[in-house]
């Protein structure tokens, strides 16, 4: 992970700047990874686990895909999508042959197959530059239906340089309580450290 200011973003290499696949490839290229669990998080487990039957689930930027090959083995469709093929192909090597829709293409202007009742955030929206911020909220209510849910970790802090870029809650009420109503909001027990003591498992219902 690297800095990031709005005032250099224009001459920055593409592979300094988060918003564009070379930044993340050149991440999971030089193995510096250090969002990545190499493991699922407990309460994302949990969740699923409580679910009574599988929802079509989305995990956007889905880094290495280790909640999709825990969705995939409990019998879930799930799409994992990511903008970076070199984060496509550490995900093909985890996923081998899981039952699990691998895609490289961007958030913001793929198109689905069908509809999904979960969309998965962990260390998407933090991974995201400031200006992305509004766009993941609309792109995030476009692609659930009433009923429907978003779910996961939100890294809360007052954290301007990133990735990974704080959200302040106030902030992510603004992204979020037009389109959605927040269920659930606990404290996280296993997070890794570049995380810890500031994420937040929640879950948010699409109004
Ligand atoms: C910090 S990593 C998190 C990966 C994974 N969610 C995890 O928890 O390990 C952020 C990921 O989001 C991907 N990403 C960033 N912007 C994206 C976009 N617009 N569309 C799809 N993927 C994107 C990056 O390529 C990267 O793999």
């Amino acid at each position: 992970m690297s800095d990031q200011t709005p005032s250099s973003t224009q001459i920055k290499p593409a592979e300094q700047r988060p918003e564009h696949p070379d930044f993340w490839c050149k991440r999971f290229g030089d193995g510096t990874t250090p969002w990545d669990a190499g493991r699922v998080p407990d309460a994302f487990a949990a969740f699923i686990a409580a679910q009574p039957a599988p929802l079509n689930t989305l995990i956007p930027g889905c880094g290495s895909a280790w909640e999709a090959a825990h969705l995939a083995e409990a019998g879930w469709p799930v799409t994992a999508l990511d903008f970076s093929p070199a984060a496509v192909a550490t995900a093909h090597e985890i996923l081998g042959n899981a039952a699990v829709d691998l895609v490289c293409a961007d958030f913001f202007t793929f198109t689905p197959t069908a509809p999904y009742a979960l969309i998965y955030e962990r260390a998407f929206l933090c991974a995201l530059p400031r200006k992305l911020w509004a766009n993941w909220g609309k792109r995030v209510a476009e692609l659930l239906a009433p009923g429907t849910l978003l779910a996961g970790y939100f890294f809360l802090c007052d954290q301007a340089k990133g990735p990974p870029f704080g959200i302040l809650p106030e902030q992510l009420d603004e992204l979020l309580t037009a389109n959605f109503e927040q269920i659930e909001d606990a404290a996280v027990n296993d997070s890794i450290p570049v995380f810890s003591g500031r994420e937040r498992w929640q879950v948010w219902r699409r109004r």
